[in-house]
């Protein structure tokens, strides 16, 4: 059955975990398989051709895997790659950018919206180009944070050199007067407490990954090829290419129990 075939789902590592929290609560019948590029992480400092090759590389994988659909659960693929990946996927294949932005606009009545994100997101320009789109008279102020993703690979969530790097970015923004602000990168949402605290004022907080999940149950809805929710026994596989040790010990510790084996594979 079509429905049966799984979702693929893939990030520089974990950071994509975040978007198979929002998968499990909103499509807990769906079938997947995550691939973590751990072995080429961080994707932030990456050049576009380079991100073109590990893209491509992991949708050949999953076109072989016959996924029914792909998300892709990296803002920085989103922003860089996404648009011409579009045209040459074979199955349907959903980002973070556009839900994110949506979601964004639709609670910022100030129309003043920040985005943290990697630094290739933001050289990319997509965040800004996109919101201006919608929404000309809109305001958008881009901050690049490079030392957020190794942190969370490594699972540090809390502790003095996390509050420092966190701190530092907030500082530089949170006197301007935006009233939403976008979690641009998949790894952040697992430091929300900090850049909240941080932060030291109220605003919408935007992670992309529940209106990605939403635009991508839409999508196979269309097609019919959502599975059915009464059906149990939904499988997960957690693949990488680089150290599984470190993945399932970071995993657990940011998604639970649900990552209960990770794999190598060469792609
Ligand atoms: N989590 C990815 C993103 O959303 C990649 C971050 C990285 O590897 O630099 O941008």
């Amino acid at each position: 059955m079509r429905a049966e075939r799984p979702i693929g789902i893939f990030d520089s590592g974990v950071g994509g975990l975040s978007v198979v929290k929002a998968l499990l609560e909103q499509m807990p019948a769906e079938n997947f398989v995550y691939f973590g590029d751990t072995a080429n992480v961080p994707y932030g400092n990456k050049s576009v051709p380079e991100l073109f090759n590990l893209s491509r590389r992991t949708l050949a994988y999953f076109t072989r895997r016959e996924v029914k659909a792909i998300i892709v659960a990296c803002g920085t693929q989103s922003s860089n790659t996404l648009p011409v990946l579009e045209k040459e996927c074979p199955v349907p294949i959903v980002g973070m950018l556009k839900p994110g932005i949506e979601a964004a606009l639709e609670v910022s009545s100030k129309k003043y919206v920040a985005v943290l994100a990697t630094q290739a997101t933001v050289n990319s320009g997509a965040y800004t180009r996109e919101i201006k789109n919608r929404c000309p008279d809109g305001k958008v102020l881009e901050a690049a944070c490079p030392a957020f993703v190794p942190l969370v690979e490594k699972g540090r969530l809390e502790g003095a050199e996390t509050v420092l790097e966190v701190k530092k970015v907030m500082d530089g923004i949170k006197k301007e007067p935006f009233d939403t602000l976008i979690l641009g990168c998949t790894h952040y949402p697992f430091l929300t407490k900090l850049i909240k605290k941080e932060l030291g004022r109220g605003l919408n907080l935007v992670d992309p990954a529940s209106a990605t999940v939403a635009d991508t149950m839409r999508v196979l809805r269309n097609l019919n090829l959502l599975r059915p929710d009464n059906i149990s026994g939904a499988h997960h596989e957690f693949l990488v290419s680089g150290a599984p040790e470190s993945f399932l010990e970071v995993g657990r510790l940011l998604l639970g129990d649900v990552v209960d084996k990770v794999q190598k594979v060469v792609l």
